[in-house]
């Protein structure tokens, strides 16, 4: 392969570029200056950056919007969002505002528990297996003591190792299957620190006490956690969702509730209708500095617990009261990781008045449940398309590269007119 590089890792930042702009790029120039120009002037805060990853050569900007007006538990939030595709923040920030005259959102943790495992062979009986797992129990846990302590003195810790024989599944397969409170930490590297222990604690005494042969294949936190969850919901009843998009309050509740059950029966339609939530629930995760592929990860595995993927939303009609909500599993932290580190998700956790970890379940998953709101109900009253193409219309003039007075004029024009790419060059061309 003529483009294999060996010892890429060991070049300083601007060797990596010219490697990159030598091989890729026929004007190299504006791909230098394109790099360039999104380095932050500031050294110190680039050097952050570049530290994050391995390779770094450039930022890659996502704009950061706000949502005002959630009410949550009675409490005011102006909730960040870290998201490049446009309508999101303005339909958040609709159904926000739409709910705080109507009651707010109520929101609950109903479980704070992080899972990991140590999947492992062994060959023997496991009758055999489930004595020696009992008595070396013990040893376990209080080989991780020095991983836990500070974790224990904070009230969390590992709460329990339960042996798992999977072997109807695979030949030999078992786990440590343990499960952990990790407070305000999202507890990846708690986890895998004491799994990894937990392993070698295992390996060493197997080794001394028990017949066969017991190999450790891996240790893992798992990214599903169906056992820390956190539910959200609006209610208000029917005659009072009445709105100026909303006519006929009665039919309006009726057809939304149709949009969530075919959602909870069709999977084609649950993935869509789950992508909305997670319009609001990744950019929230994002802005706060959260690891958004666990929580993706994790949350469609419970969309599909039932054996069918299926809707991560409800909706009841009962005695006149709409209800609507979200039940997801979600591991977060907002202490550690990147929320220490990157300037702009302290200041998004700021802006959240420093949330403990389960304030931030709450605000996260309100965010997914006011962003599936408003996605259904666009698509059961006026269509989606209508409120996209406005917000897509500031896309198509960027590209256009439109004046801002061209913008000011088409903005006006297209408030009466239907947003397509072709009638934008069109109305573009006209008044150039
Ligand atoms: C687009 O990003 C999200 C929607 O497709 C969600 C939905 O269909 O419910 C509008």
């Amino acid at each position: 392969m003529s483009n294999a590089i060996s010892g890429f890792s060991k070049l300083s930042k601007s060797e990596k570029i010219e490697w990159l702009l030598d091989t890729y790029f026929t004007d190299k120039d504006i791909a230098r200056k394109l790099v360039k120009q999104y380095w932050n002037s500031d050294e110190k805060l680039q050097k952050l950056h570049d530290e994050f990853i391995e390779n770094t050569i450039t930022n890659y900007y996502l704009p950061l919007g706000v949502a005002p007006n959630f009410s949550i538990n009675g409490k005011l939030y102006t909730i960040p969002m870290a998201i490049e595709e446009s309508s999101v923040v303005a339909a958040a920030s609709k159904a926000a505002k739409f709910w705080l005259k109507r009651g707010g959102f109520k929101a609950e943790v109903i479980s704070t528990e992080k899972i990991g495992q140590v999947h492992f062979t062994y060959d023997g009986y496991f009758n055999d297996l489930a004595s020696f797992f009992k008595a070396v129990k013990p040893k376990l846990l209080s080989s991780a003591s020095d991983i836990t302590e500070n974790m224990e003195r904070r009230g969390g810790g590992i709460l329990d190792i339960e042996l798992r024989n999977k072997t109807e599944k695979l030949d030999d397969y078992y786990q440590l299957h343990a499960t952990f409170e990790t407070l305000d930490a999202m507890g990846a590297n708690f986890i895998n620190s004491c799994l990894e222990q937990f392993a070698d604690t295992l390996k060493n005494e197997a080794e001394h006490n028990l017949e066969g042969n017991l190999d450790v294949v891996m240790s893992i936190l798992s990214n599903y956690v169906p056992n820390c969850l956190v539910r959200a919901e609006v209610e208000c009843p029917v005659s009072e969702l009445k709105s100026k998009d909303i006519k006929n309050p009665e039919e309006f509740a009726e057809k939304f509730k149709q949009a969530v059950n075919i959602a909870e029966v069709e999977p084609y339609r649950a993935v869509t209708h789950n992508k909305g939530a997670m319009n609001g629930i990744d950019a929230v995760i994002l802005a706060t500095g959260n690891d958004f592929r666990a929580v993706e990860a994790g949350v469609h595995a419970y969309a599909a617990k039932d054996g069918q993927y299926s809707s991560l939303t409800h909706c009841s009609i009962e005695d006149g009261v709409f209800k609507f909500w979200l039940e997801i599993p979600l591991a977060l932290g907002t202490v550690g990781g990147l929320t220490n580190l990157h300037p702009l998700v302290k200041f998004s956790l700021e802006m959240l008045r420093n949330p403990s970890a389960r304030d931030l379940m709450q605000i996260v998953a309100v965010a997914g449940l006011a962003q599936n709101f408003g996605a259904v109900k666009s698509l059961t009253t006026t269509g989606i398309q209508e409120g996209h193409m406005k917000m897509h219309l500031m896309n198509i003039l960027n590209q256009l590269k439109a004046t801002p007075k061209e913008k000011v004029r088409l903005i006006e024009h297209f408030k009466t007119n239907v947003v397509t790419h072709g009638a934008v060059v069109e109305a573009i061309k006209n008044l150039r």
